[in-house]
């Protein structure tokens, strides 16, 4: 495994402040990665304190144990192995439904995962095998899904998760190649000649960058996964409690205002920033992964069986 510089956790104090801690509370880190957020957390409560933290990768779990052999004894901090979208059960089997006071998730990946996981995620680390799986206990990986789909359902793909206006062309190309694709330098120079050249030096940005969301997106069902790990959280905070959301793209910046927008209207609370927090131009420069962040924090204010007795009441 490769070197990885260490994740520099985005926004961190203004998703803590989001979470608005109360030193005796129970907070969940959906997305534990290198664990910064989490360890913010810890610092904060007291001995009555409780931080649940879960990641489906197993190997930022080992990462996070042998970084902090001794803070994983700490008897207020979990760490659970598992993907947030099963956030109730996880809260039903350590006993916290409607209890929670802050949720948090900081979407994507770590810089560990992107440069040294030897994944495939980063279109820059060519020889790479294309898997992309966060869970390595997923049964499809990015070079399965390439080889699997037909041209018409890798162009849809490449559409709905990536916004890639060369779909076609892309899926063209590679369904043209003579043997399978299993490397990311395979996929990103079959990308290369299919994205016209006009239109490579007129943006800065990689022509694989959308190739490589959309695999990622689809290999790791990513946004169902946020869907329903949202709804989830409504139903297991308490009444005041806080779900703050880090997204890094627009696809998933749109599901969680989507979803915010939605529960305002049901009654269920208040998004707490009319518009998504960004980060500083000084953090941008530090850390440059933070460039697309937007934060945005909603505050509980009635549990939808509250909501549901009080129609039922009404009615
Ligand atoms: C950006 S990193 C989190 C970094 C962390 N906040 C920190 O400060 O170190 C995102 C982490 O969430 C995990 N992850 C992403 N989607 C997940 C999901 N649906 N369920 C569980 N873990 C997920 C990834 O494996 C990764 O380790």
């Amino acid at each position: 495994m490769m070197e990885s510089k260490l994740h520099i956790s985005v926004l961190p104090q203004e998703s803590i402040e989001g979470l608005n801690i109360k030193k005796d509370g129970i907070y969940i880190d959906c997305t534990l990665g290198e664990a910064g957020h989490s360890q913010m957390v810890l610092n904060l409560l007291d001995k009555n304190g409780k931080l649940i933290s879960i990641d489906q990768d197993q190997n930022a779990i080992d990462f996070v144990y042998d970084k902090f052999s001794e803070v994983v004894k700490d008897p207020r901090w979990i760490i659970v192995r598992s993907n947030f979208s099963k956030l109730k059960a996880i809260s039903n089997k350590e006993g916290i439904a409607g209890k929670v006071d802050g949720i948090l998730m900081d979407l994507g990946l770590s810089s560990r995962q992107l440069e040294a996981d030897e994944r495939g995620f980063s279109y820059h680390n060519l020889d790479e095998e294309l898997d992309m799986r966060m869970d390595d206990q997923l049964g499809v990986k990015a070079k399965d899904l390439l080889n699997a789909l037909t041209e018409q359902e890798l162009t849809k793909l490449l559409r709905k998760y990536g916004e890639e206006r060369y779909a076609s062309r892309i899926a063209r190309s590679i369904k043209d190649n003579p043997t399978p694709i299993s490397t990311v330098g395979e996929l990103t120079s079959l990308v290369d000649r299919a994205v016209p050249a006009a239109s490579r030096t007129q943006t800065q940005k990689h022509p694989s960058r959308r190739v490589f969301q959309a695999l990622r997106i689809a290999v790791n069902d990513e946004l169902n996964s946020l869907t329903a790990g949202i709804h989830d959280s409504v139903d297991i905070l308490k009444p005041g409690g806080r779900l703050v959301i880090i997204s890094f793209q627009s696809l998933e910046d749109r599901i969680v205002k989507n979803a915010f927008r939605e529960f305002s209207s049901k009654g269920l609370g208040e998004e707490i920033n009319r518009k998504p927090i960004i980060p500083s131009e000084e953090e941008i420069e530090e850390n440059s992964r933070s460039h697309s962040a937007k934060l945005r924090i909603f505050e509980l204010t009635a549990h939808n069986e509250i909501q549901k007795n009080s129609e039922e009441i009404l009615h």
